[in-house]
């Protein structure tokens, strides 16, 4: 059968101070619809340029990322942007909602970048209501706490309807018990259909995702069985 998205021996490499090294290695991973995968590993392990490429958003120096078979580093600037928009939910590592605009407009501007029918105001509304913050629908961001601004990151990304969605350490700097309740949501948002791939922490995976791969120096290793 073929997989949601799946990695082929990807790799991308940098250069830096005249040498060069591979921040990912040959990474080779496969998620199915439902799946909720982690990725834990050290800082600098290459994990957030592991999701980047994923994501369409980096392209990589070797190998592939083929959603539903095909390759999408093949297509052309526009039609990766419509198939990001479309398919990929994206939860970057630290801040990223635009400041001059409100919580409730950052939910809805993925939706307004390409012509869309339907009601983006409704849907934004449940997904603010799902992610718990929607008294702050008309609050501009710097009047967020760090674990408000993940949740609205996450409504955003959620906005389109995606078949994949990736987040990258959306649980750090939180406490423990808006931890649960962000993974918690991830684990109902992979039960609904919808394939979750985060990076995280070792104890923040250990009860939510179903699958946990380690990152070490570039290589992404297999759960331990
Ligand atoms: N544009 C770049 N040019 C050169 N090296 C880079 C570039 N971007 C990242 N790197 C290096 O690649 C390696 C992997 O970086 P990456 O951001 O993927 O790590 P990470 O596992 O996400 O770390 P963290 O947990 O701190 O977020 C690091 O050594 C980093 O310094
Ligand atoms: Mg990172």
């Amino acid at each position: 059968m073929m997989a949601l998205l799946e990695l082929h021996e990807l790799t991308k490499e940098y250069r830096r101070g005249g040498r060069t090294f591979n921040a990912v290695n040959r990474a080779s991973l496969s998620v199915e619809p439902g799946d909720f995968i982690s990725i834990i590993g050290r800082s600098g392990s290459g994990k957030s340029t592991l999701l980047s490429m994923s994501a369409g958003l980096l392209h990589p120096t070797a190998g592939t990322v083929l959603f539903e078979g095909a390759d999408i580093h093949r297509l052309k600037d526009k039609e990766l942007s419509f198939f990001r928009n479309e398919q990929i939910g994206y939860v970057p590592q630290g801040q990223s909602l635009l400041a001059n605009f409100r919580v409730f407009d950052n939910v809805c501007i993925p939706w307004f970048l390409f012509k869309r029918e339907g009601d983006a105001e409704g849907r934004a509304f449940i997904l603010l209501e799902k992610v718990g913050i929607s008294h702050l629908a008309a609050s501009y961001p710097k009047e967020l706490s760090g674990g408000e601004m993940r949740r609205v990151s996450l409504a955003r990304a959620l906005i389109n309807e995606p078949r994949l969605l990736i987040a990258d350490e959306p649980t750090s700097d939180l406490d423990v018990q808006t931890t649960a309740e962000i993974m918690g949501l991830f684990s109902r948002i992979a039960k609904e259909g919808t394939a979750v791939l985060i990076v995280t922490h070792e104890l923040d995976s250990l009860n939510y995702g179903n699958k946990t791969y380690g990152m070490d120096a570039g290589n992404l290793l297999p759960p331990s069985a």
